[in-house]
């Protein structure tokens, strides 16, 4: 076991990852373009809760803001190859992969030029499929230590090209929403722009789930708006919801998860319970698949 501790509370995680199996990674993109509903947060704490029960994850963050590698305490000077160089050609995804603090997880750690690759792309016929080709041999002829079991794309608050390429290489989408008056509009101009996907660059995909994220019970609105959307969407919402929590709000400050920040909060407990409802979910995928 490794050990992580702080302020007395320690996150376990086994000292070895589940063996590589040379299968293809599975590939959640986290989306939604409205900013600051917590995508990169989801991203953070639900890789760190994936890596604690043995799962080897890889972090791609694909927003220039570069919030994920931040959270993980990657600064600037570490990111020397970029999300920006694999998907405009210049590296393979593994030179720019790099170790976090938690055991198993690791990010492609994003930079400010992401946002130019729009405008650099201009019509190259192959600009919505560069994150899938650069994904396509992530595990090949690597079982074994560095074989990864989830890829997770932090995505940028827009529908744009960086985002498209999240969703072209993806098997499915997370929905982080935040649990705030307008979330309803927000989610159809979504949903409407990964059935344009399906019909056109990736007809496999399929929305994973939507997390409610920074819910608050006192606050009427929370509920009303959590009660519209598990009508609109049934039961693709995950019934784990993600509670306004300070602590989950401080710990990017430092560097770190919140399940490594503060085990006990509730905002930990969520992820912890969101990554087990995810795992849940993805053995019935699988199931259905063999079936
Ligand atoms: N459960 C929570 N409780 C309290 N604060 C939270 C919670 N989740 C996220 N936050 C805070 O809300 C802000 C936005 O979260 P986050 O950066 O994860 O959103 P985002 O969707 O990735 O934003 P962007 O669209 O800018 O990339 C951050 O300051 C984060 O620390
Ligand atoms: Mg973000």
């Amino acid at each position: 076991m490794a050990d992580i501790e702080n302020s007395g509370e320690v996150l376990s995680f086994p000292s070895e990852a589940k063996p590589g199996t040379l299968q293809p990674p599975r590939i959640l993109a986290i989306a939604n373009q409205k900013g600051g509903v917590g995508k990169t947060t989801t991203a953070i704490n639900l890789g760190t809760a994936l890596a604690a029960i043995g799962e080897r994850v890889l972090i791609v963050d694909l927003d220039p803001q570069g919030n994920a590698s931040t959270g993980l305490g990657i600064d600037q000077k570490s990111r020397e190859h970029s999300t920006y160089d694999v998907i405009t050609g210049a590296e393979p995804l593994r030179a720019a992969i790099l170790a976090t603090a938690v055991p198993h997880l690791y990010i492609a750690p994003g930079t400010m030029d992401l946002s130019g690759f729009e405008l650099e792309m201009g019509h190259t016929r192959d600009r919505a499929f560069r994150l899938r080709n650069a994904l396509a041999n992530l595990n090949e002829g690597r079982a074994g230590s560095t074989d990864f079991n989830y890829v997770l794309v932090d995505c940028p608050p827009s529908l744009n090209l960086l985002t498209i390429n999240a969703m072209a290489a993806a098997q499915a989408i997370l929905v982080p929403l935040q649990c705030e008056f307008f979330a309803l509009e927000g989610l159809s101009q979504l949903l409407k722009t990964v059935d344009q996907v399906k019909q056109t660059l990736n007809p496999d995909l399929t929305i994973h789930g939507v997390v409610l994220t920074m819910y608050d019970a006192r606050n009427n609105l929370s509920g009303q708006v959590m009660a519209d959307v598990r009508e609109f969407m049934g039961p693709k919402v995950y019934d784990t919801v993600i509670p306004r929590n300070v602590r989950v709000s401080e710990a990017p400050s430092y560097g770190k998860p919140v399940l490594i920040y503060d085990l006990k909060c509730v905002g930990s407990e969520a992820y912890l319970r969101l990554a087990t409802e995810i795992i849940q979910r993805e053995k019935q995928l699988k199931d259905r698949r063999a079936s």
